[in-house]
């Protein structure tokens, strides 16, 4: 006869810091302030995390998704966390016999994580859900490959192009920057992401730590079938104050050469996907680089309705201070009418009052509304963190002004994989 398992063993919630690719995320989610950070790692309290997977799905990496089991009078402290350089190895403890009142151990884990999760019986109801948008991708995006390469494993990209987009004399300084991976697989999708290590060493002289760009090309290439992607790059010069800082990734990216060589690690993102059918609708909401992905996914249409693939309607509401630091503005233009429907919100555009992307989405409120009734619809926000309540109140504007209940249709597009955010 076996031994009883010792019922103090638990598994606690920890970040991989080789995977992490400190975005904030986490943090951000966390309903109850568990996770923090320094400037080395991000890490997870024992005494006050209580394993409610919020911070779970939205993790773009699964570095949030480790469980170390440990006793329960030795869980590893915020201390040691800060320290590591990579996770301790798993000590020789049986299975915890059952879960002790208020120890660390997951619930239930969402199937979409996919390749960071373990539970194969995971179930997509009733998921813990605090921020607004959804943690599942609409149901028929197509699968994505995720943390390809880590940081143990980075690949090397070479800059076929650095473009910038806005004006020359405007105070944003924008770029396109076009990677080409050779011969070395690197398979995305729309919305995905992918993190850059900068070179060089911080103050206290350990490596940067990569940053996380979204992509800007769809899944066949910035060029068509080459094993190339893009990115749109704001280079950083002040901080979240105002004050002059050099951004170390963005000044690093925008300043590359052609034939320069960047490590790459990626792809991430499992959620912020766009669905597969022919007919189905895309309203994206987006400030200045947030356009990144939605520039991919109208690319994707654009190529899809030139094989007669794509039959869906797509509207665009694009915020900037004014249309000469509005990234891609002139192939924006270009677009065709009945393609998209383009609705650009100027913020500082001289001698007009200040628009904002929740001001153009209260205007055009019945179109919205029409888009929304039809279960195809998918709406996608990305950019300043700011906009995400002003978004959300205007689409609460659009539906209660149509009668509708707002918390039902919110719900509805959370469990279906509707409405997404990736926000900064
Ligand atoms: P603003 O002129 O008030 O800064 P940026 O150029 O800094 O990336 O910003 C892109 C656009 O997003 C600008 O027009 C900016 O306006 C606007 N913006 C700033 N805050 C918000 C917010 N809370 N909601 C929507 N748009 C915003």
């Amino acid at each position: 006869m076996t031994a009883p398992i010792p019922s103090s063993i638990i598994k606690q919630h920890l970040i991989d810091p080789e995977i992490c690719i400190r975005c904030n995320t986490c943090e951000e989610t966390c309903p109850i302030d568990a996770i923090t950070h320094d400037s080395n790692n991000y890490v997870v309290n024992p005494e006050v995390c209580q394993s409610c997977m919020a911070c779970v799905p939205p993790c773009p990496t699964g570095a949030i998704d480790n469980w170390l089991k440990v006793l329960s009078d030795q869980t590893y402290s915020m201390d040691e966390q800060f320290g590591w350089m990579e996770l301790p190895a798993q000590q020789d403890l049986p299975e915890p016999a059952a879960e002790p009142a208020g120890a660390q151990q997951p619930v239930a884990a969402p199937a979409v994580a996919a390749e960071a999760q373990e539970d194969p019986n995971a179930d997509l109801d009733g998921l813990p859900s605090t921020s607004a948008g959804a943690s599942v991708p609409p149901w028929s995006a197509a699968h994505p490959y995720l943390n390809l390469y880590t940081h143990k494993n980075p690949v090397t990209a070479t800059v076929v192009g650095n473009y910038r987009v806005t004006d020359d004399d405007t105070e944003s300084d924008i770029h396109h920057i076009v990677l080409d991976f050779g011969e070395q697989p690197f398979p995305v999708l729309e919305g995905q992401s992918v993190a850059i290590f900068p070179p060089g060493t911080d103050a206290s002289g350990r490596p940067y730590h990569a940053r996380q760009y979204s992509i800007a090309s769809p899944r066949d290439g910035e060029r068509p079938r080459y094993n190339n992607l893009s990115l749109t790059v704001k280079r950083v010069t002040t901080d979240y104050d105002g004050k002059p800082t050099q951004g170390v990734c963005s000044n690093y990216l925008c300043d590359l050469k052609k034939n320069d060589t960047v490590k790459v690690i990626g792809p991430f993102g499992n959620t912020f996907l766009m669905p597969n059918q022919a007919d189905s609708n895309l309203i994206m909401i987006c400030t200045g680089t947030g356009s990144a992905p939605m520039r991919a996914m109208t690319e994707r249409c654009r190529r899809l309705t030139k094989e007669q693939n794509f039959k869906g309607r797509l509207m665009l509401f694009f915020g900037a201070r004014t249309e000469r630091e509005l990234p891609y503005f002139g192939p924006l233009m270009n677009l065709a009418k009945e393609f998209i429907d383009i609705n650009l919100a100027l913020s500082r555009a001289p001698g007009q009052p200040k628009r904002y992307v929740q001001d153009l989405i209260r205007e055009r409120a019945t179109d919205v509304m029409g888009l929304l009734e039809d279960g195809k619809t998918c709406i996608y926000v990305c950019g300043l963190k700011g906009m995400e309540d002003g978004v959300i109140d205007a689409l609460q504007h659009v539906v209660s002004q149509a009668g509708g209940d707002w918390a039902e249709v919110h719900a509805q597009l959370k469990t279906q994989g509707r409405l997404h955010f990736e926000t900064y």
